[in-house]
């Protein structure tokens, strides 16, 4: 074997012009066909790729207080074989607050550089922290949890808005070794309550409230609410700590016997705080994500692979470079601002905009007079933020030079054409690559995903898989497809960043993504392969929702619509959505005597959003008074996908066990044609 370097860069003189320099370090067999640079991204690492090399190289640039003592990762992905299991570098002792705050301060000269440029909701509401400034704050805060009582391995619930303080306490968490929980705070009450029981946190920190837009949401009273829940349900949450974040005094409810405030807790604290020395495959945080039997599930990620897999991924997805200033539209209350806001750019000395507000507020020029504000290089969305802007066309874009932009990204569901187009030449004026990143909570990171002009683009596609992540197609019976296919997207191999579990439900895990098909990864999602090799998402095939880049699962809006006394059966589907990708269409079937009005269906809207969160909010709801079922009583989904779409070309509908419903179903339907 013999190490060899290829530079991956684009034919010919471009690469230079995109300023493309970054250099990786591929591992390959001497022996190993590679092809041309370009071909390593589409085949070769697939082919010739060499794990422990490639990432121990990664690995190298990262602190370890000790070596790791087995292989250097180990699984087994085959549940005929035995209990799934992925470790990466086990044995090894480091902590990622320490390689992403104090390596860049003491060992890369990086202390005066700015991680977060912070823009709050309203303009001119701002704020630099550079990172020996959150190196203190991150100390300090670990010092506060340590006096609180949290250890090693407990679990902390987040529940904050898009601030500096959500980044410190996060970090803070996995400095002293507990995992944090972060829970996007447009959840309801119920949800953080249902999170909080599922991972048993022992402290709860959030804020008193924020704004999004001209809306004042009050967190402090939703985290009481969820806390009284909890107690309801036997667990009393011991301690919560409130950061106060609102510029005007508003009254929160106050509990002195578990309530305390961030901002006096942090008087006389020390600003040093040895780091915790954890293994490699101790877990690192819990994020939950939309399960389809309803419950959402608790997936955990551990700290050293999760580590080397988001640093890589954000490097060479968004070709870093250290002058670049980075920003990423998405909340830290999901797996992209997690990877991607807090992890990814601070393990790379990055600087980057952390945003609070709105991209439609005051105006929808927002977004772009921060890009110049802050001469942003890589910035990176999702296509609802695009479909949404783009319906004001493209004056307000134009209104602001947008020339320090480099890299644009896109995330959390596929997009269409049209609206690749519209980012890529409005947007970017042409000039700059669109990485199209298909990757899931569970992934960590980017699975599939372009880079930036060495992957010649096709818009909607997210390309080839990055280095050492093994894709395939399968049909129905699990047999894996060659060439243009499509099918079920499936991994065959595990890469670093990947979920080990699901947080005390590890049967579950493997339930979830790999009985389906032994030996794979499952993803839940629908694929195209192209005769270029190129993937294509084609959206979910399992019972989820992606509403405006976020994932729902059908039977947890169903179990809150059926809650409602009204409501004896309710069955969601999707409905395209020209904005939000998709939207909820709710069928319910009423009580014996209650007969369907608009102040039920408000009723209903409200159940749900109170239930889940505001995202979950349904679009329609439409009476129906039976829901066509086969003759074993399974509701035809499909069949409910065609009306809500009010389409006529049902299929085959010869099992359905009464057909007469189908034509009142049209009656009733909602709204026009699509
Ligand atoms: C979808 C978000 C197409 C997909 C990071 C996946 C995408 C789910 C893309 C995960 C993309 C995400 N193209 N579909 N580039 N990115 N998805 O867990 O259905 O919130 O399974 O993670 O979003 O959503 P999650």
């Amino acid at each position: 074997m013999q190490f060899k370097k290829i530079q991956i860069r684009n034919k010919g003189n471009v690469t230079q012009e995109m300023n493309l320099t970054f250099v990786c370090f591929l591992v390959v067999e001497d022996d190993c066909p590679y092809q041309p640079p370009v071909m390593c991204h589409h085949n070769g690492p697939s082919l010739c790729f060499l794990i422990p090399e490639f990432w121990g190289d990664i690995a190298n640039d990262f602190y370890w207080k000790s070596k790791h003592t087995g292989q250097f990762m180990d699984y087994n992905f085959d549940v005929t074989k035995g209990e799934i299991y992925i470790k990466c570098m086990e044995g090894a002792t480091t902590n990622i607050c320490y390689n992403v705050l104090d390596c860049n301060v003491h060992e890369r000269g990086l202390g005066d550089k700015v991680a977060f440029y912070w823009e709050g909701n309203e303009p001119g509401d701002e704020m630099t922290v550079t990172y020996r400034e959150l190196l203190q704050q991150v100390c300090q805060f670990a010092n506060v949890l340590k006096s609180q009582g949290v250890k090693k391995g407990d679990r902390v619930s987040i529940y904050m808005p898009m601030v500096v303080e959500l980044v410190v306490a996060m970090l803070a968490c996995v400095r002293i070794g507990a995992v944090h929980s972060i829970v996007f705070a447009g959840f309801s009450a119920e949800s953080l309550c249902e999170r909080i029981l599922d991972s048993q946190c022992s402290l709860l920190i959030t804020a008193d409230g924020f704004y999004r837009g001209d809306k004042l949401i009050n967190l402090k009273v939703i985290a009481d609410d969820a806390l009284q829940k909890c107690r309801d349900k036997s667990f009393p949450v011991q301690r919560c700590i409130m950061l106060k974040h609102l510029s005007k005094e508003v009254e929160v409810p106050w509990n002195p016997e578990v309530d305390q405030c961030w901002l006096s807790l942090l008087s006389g604290v020390s600003e040093e705080c040895e780091p915790e020395w954890c293994d490699s495959e101790d877990p690192l945080f819990i994020l939950y994500t939309s399960g389809s039997t309803g419950k959402p599930k608790g997936v955990l990620h551990t700290i050293g692979g999760y580590m080397l897999y988001v640093a890589t991924t954000f490097k060479l997805v968004f070709d870093y470079h250290p002058e670049d200033v980075y920003w990423c539209t998405a909340d830290i209350g999901w797996i992209t601002g997690h990877s991607y806001i807090t992890y990814g750019p601070l393990a790379n000395g990055a600087t980057s905009v952390l945003f609070e507000g709105l991209p439609t507020y005051p105006d929808v020029s927002r977004m772009w007079e921060i890009v110049d504000k802050y001469q942003v290089t890589k910035f990176y969305t999702a296509p609802t933020a695009i479909r949404l802007l783009m319906k004001y066309g493209s004056e307000p874009v134009q209104k602001y030079k947008r020339d320090s932009l480099k890299v644009l990204g896109t995330v959390g569901e596929p997009i269409n054409p049209e609206a690749w187009q519209w980012y890529y030449s409005v947007v970017g004026e042409k000039r700059c690559p669109v990485v199209d990143t298909f990757w899931q909570t569970e992934t960590g990171g980017h699975v599939l995903t372009p880079l930036p002009a060495a992957t010649p683009m096709k818009p909607g596609s997210a390309t080839f898989p990055f280095f050492g992540v093994v894709p395939a197609i399968l049909n129905e019976s699990g047999e894996e497809l060659e060439g243009p296919s499509e099918g079920y997207l499936v991994f065959k191999q595990p890469w670093p960043g990947v979920m080990r579990t699901v947080f005390g439900n590890h049967q579950r895990f493997e339930t979830t993504y790999f009985e389906q098909f032994p030996g794979y990864y499952v993803t839940g999602d629908g694929c195209c392969r192209d005769k270029d090799g190129y993937y294509w998402i084609t959206g979910r095939i399992d019972d989820m929702l992606n509403v405006s880049g976020h994932l729902l699962s059908t039977a947890e809006v169903e179990s809150a619509l059926v809650e409602h006394e009204a409501v004896v059966e309710a069955a969601v589907v999707s409905r395209p959505h020209p904005v939000k990708g998709e939207s909820l269409y709710c069928f319910v079937t009423l009580t014996e005597g209650v007969s369907f009005s608009r102040t039920l269906e408000a009723q209903l809207k409200k159940q749900v959003r109170e239930k889940i969160g505001a995202i979950a909010t349904p679009d329609f709801i439409q009476n129906a008074p039976g829901l066509p079922k086969t003759r074993s009583g399974k509701i035809m989904r499909r069949v409910l996908r065609k009306i809500a779409r009010n389409e006529r070309d049902l299929g085959d509908v010869s099992t359905l066990a009464d057909s007469s419903v189908i034509e009142l179903l049209f009656q009733n339907h909602c709204c026009g044609a699509m």
